[in-house]
């Protein structure tokens, strides 16, 4: 069990007892303990006398008595606190101590960290209540189902990091569309609940106005109906900041221009910047999760260190093998060509698996026997629906990096297509952030699939006008 672990726990019992969560002044004190720091040496680091620190103190462990219904202090603060924590996690009543919304079966991240404690050395805990802990509000009700979860570890890893560790206030998942950037926030959901007081799931697919989420979110957190005396912006960060509160915006590429560079807001949707901007940079303990095919411009101009951005790539090589036996494809050695060449990107690897199915009784070996680089069209309804949003600059660029075997130089660019330097930076940036090219060594190129894509394209379309001056 971990500091921020105690912490954590610590906070969500003073909720409960007192409304409020710890201040900064008591986690100093309650990190000080579990350093073995004296009240002095506390009251030093935080620059107030030590008889504060020892009345904050022992306000927190009359607290903590009468929660546990034993005589908590300073010397025993740590094994009790572990007790507690370990009787809930036993209890075989914890998920029902949970509300889940959307027939997901959430159960709380559970297992304690043993490093610095061994649990046979305690004695049972005595334990008031293990069921009154605080049950986190829950609203996926906007969220996809629950699907299949293969690997991932890392990336939740890190989402962890940022959103409990170290408290970000704006996380952003972004990537190329059906990379698992849904599956996986819903999944990070299952593993960092218990550490908040709300958590709600709102889908921008309609492109709603801003009011409307934060009329939403208002609604939830403060059970607010009537008409709200103050602006939308404060109201709702007035919540954030009473609350621990994760707020989920998914497919949020839906505000953003279509024709033009990158996560440019469309007119009616401009003061969603303004209000990210708000949640990355005033005071509140809540989180707001992001989710979009395109990676916010916000995010490269502020050097907030409230806000990170995760570029969610393809699935690893294990997790794309899982995917392919589900859809029971024979195991030969044309697997490993199969998800390199749909990029493990799971959507592209469920519709080329169903179609090996379909038309080669799960045999890859046949596929690529007729077509190394088939092209399902549904992957590339999929493509088309991305790169339709592109602007015109942006299309002459990838079209460029289609045709060449190699990654390409930016001065290779500049001689090939009239573009001056400054746009095509931007341009490049654009297609960053919308994960269509990568980056080696300064040169830039396109996924084989893309390429592929492009290609038969522009093929298509020479046949299409050839076609059409035959017949003129
Ligand atoms: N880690 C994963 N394990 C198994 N299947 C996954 C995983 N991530 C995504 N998928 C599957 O891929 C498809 C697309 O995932 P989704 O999360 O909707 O992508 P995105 O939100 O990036 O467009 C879904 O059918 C989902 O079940
Ligand atoms: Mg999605």
């Amino acid at each position: 069990m971990d500091i921020q672990e105690i912490l954590n726990l610590a906070d969500r019992l003073i909720f409960e007892k007192t409304g409020k969560h710890l201040d900064d002044l008591q986690q100093v004190v309650l990190r000080g303990t579990f350093q073995g720091k004296k009240y002095s040496e506390i009251a030093q680091e935080f620059q107030c006398t030590n008889g504060h620190v020892r009345d904050v103190a022992s306000e927190l462990w009359k607290t903590f008595s009468e929660t546990f219904g034993e005589q908590v202090n300073k010397s025993n603060l740590r094994t009790t606190l572990y007790r507690w924590q370990f009787s809930i996690v036993s209890s075989p009543n914890i998920e029902k101590d949970f509300v889940g919304i959307n027939n997901i079966n959430f159960c709380p991240e559970t297992s304690p960290s043993s490093e610095t404690i061994n649990p046979e050395n305690l004695t049972q805990p005595n334990i008031n209540k293990p069921q009154t802990i605080p049950k986190p509000k829950i609203d996926l009700s906007d969220a996809p189902d629950y699907k299949k979860f293969y690997g991932r570890t890392q990336e939740i890893k890190t989402l962890k990091k940022w959103i409990i560790q170290e408290q970000k206030k704006l996380v952003i998942l972004h990537g190329i569309n059906g990379i698992g950037k849904t599956t996986l926030a819903l999944q990070l959901i299952k593993n960092i609940q218990n550490k908040f007081d709300y958590i709600i799931w709102q889908s921008l697919r309609d492109s709603p106005p801003l009011k409307t989420i934060q009329t939403r979110l208002i609604q939830f957190i403060s059970h607010h109906n009537s008409t709200l005396q103050t602006s939308e912006n404060s109201h709702l960060l007035e919540n954030l900041r009473k609350h621990r509160c994760l707020i989920i915006l998914d497919d949020i590429q839906t505000i953003f221009n279509s024709g033009k560079l990158a996560s440019h807001y469309t007119p009616e949707h401009q003061n969603y910047s303004q209000f990210f901007q708000l949640i990355a940079q005033l005071s509140h303990q809540s989180c707001c999760l992001i989710i979009s095919r395109e990676n916010l411009r916000e995010i490269s101009t502020t050097k907030n260190t409230f806000v990170r951005s995760l570029h969610l790539k393809n699935l690893d090589n294990q997790a794309a093998t899982k995917i392919l036996k589900d859809q029971d494809l024979q195991v030969d050695d044309q697997w490993q060509k199969l998800i390199d060449f749909y990029h493990g990107n799971p959507t592209w690897l469920n519709i080329i698996a169903t179609t090996i199915n379909d038309i080669f009784s799960g045999s890859i070996s046949e596929l690529f026997q007729y077509d190394s680089l088939f092209l399902d069209a549904d992957i590339k309804e999929l493509l088309h629906q991305q790169l339709s949003r592109l602007s015109e600059l942006e299309k002459q660029v990838i079209s460029h990096l289609a045709t060449k075997t190699k990654p390409v130089a930016i001065s290779n660019l500049l001689d090939n297509l009239q573009i001056p330097p400054s746009d095509l930076l931007n341009i490049l940036k654009s297609l960053q952030r919308r994960s269509l090219i990568e980056k080696q060594e300064n040169n830039f190129t396109l996924l084989p699939l893309l390429k592929q894509y492009i290609l038969s394209n522009e093929v298509e379309a020479n046949c299409h006008s050839s076609l059409h001056s035959c017949s003129d």
